[in-house]
């Protein structure tokens, strides 16, 4: 059972599907995470994504990402390095819009992707092109939007849960120039599947979201 769960960047998605999936009973993939898991790991490298493309591609083919389920939330590594606590920093959520609009990278994303399904077949997974590109075939596909306003105070809100620092004006011009980036690229770029039901949820609690998707998702698919 896959459940794909696309949209903008602070449109609830991670909080969702991380409840989603517990609710259900089944892993839960963050695909963002995977981006910004190998833009934090070329920045730490000292490699300049904008003039050095290449060595951020061939720092993909060599460096496995995968999950450490065991943990929860599970943890990110990217080849020998845990680079879960610099997933959120600001260097990583300005440069990873640049990352994932590479083709080859998003090539060796989606096969990661794809080979992390087969291996966890009951999955609630999150992104941009998880119901358009990755899983064409997922039993349930929803789309989560909101006011940028809105979406910017949610990412604030978990900066400053993790104690990191704050100024909401900024982080909501670069959520605007990522949505444009995210949705001009010409490879799997942000859009909602024809097949995907669409939800704004600017005035919704979490607990709403996850209660309607879970109902929906229990009268599409057989869940035990
Ligand atoms: O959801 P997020 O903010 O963690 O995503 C980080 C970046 O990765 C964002 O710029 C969009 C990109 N992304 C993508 O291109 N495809 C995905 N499946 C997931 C994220």
């Amino acid at each position: 059972m896959i459940v794909t769960l696309d949209g903008p960047a602070g449109s609830g998605k991670s909080t969702t599907a991380w409840q989603l999936a517990s609710r259900l009973g089944v892993e839960m993939l963050d695909t963002g995470a995977m981006y910004r898991g190998i833009t934090a790991k070329a920045l730490d490298r000292g490699i300049d994504i904008a003039t050095e493309p290449h060595a951020v591609i061939e720092l993909a083919r060599s460096s496995e990402v995968r999950f450490d389920w065991t943990q929860q939330p599970p943890r990110l590594w990217v080849g020998r390095r845990d680079m879960t606590d610099r997933l959120r920093d600001h260097d990583v959520t300005n440069w990873v819009s640049d990352v994932s609009s590479m083709p080859a990278i998003r090539h060796v994303m989606v096969k990661a992707q794809r080979r992390i399904a087969s291996e966890h077949p009951r999955l609630v997974t999150e992104g941009r092109d998880q119901g358009s590109v990755v899983f064409p075939d997922a039993d349930a596909k929803f789309y989560l939007d909101a006011s940028p306003q809105v979406r910017a105070k949610r990412r604030a809100d978990q900066l400053r849960a993790a104690g990191k620092p704050v100024d909401l004006d900024q982080i909501r011009e670069a959520i605007i120039l990522r949505d444009r980036k995210d949705a001009a690229r010409k490879d799997g770029p942000l859009i909602c599947p024809e097949d995907a039901q669409r939800i704004d949820t600017s005035d919704m609690t979490s607990e709403q979201v996850v209660d309607f998707l879970a109902q929906r998702v229990r009268a599409l698919v057989e869940v035990e």
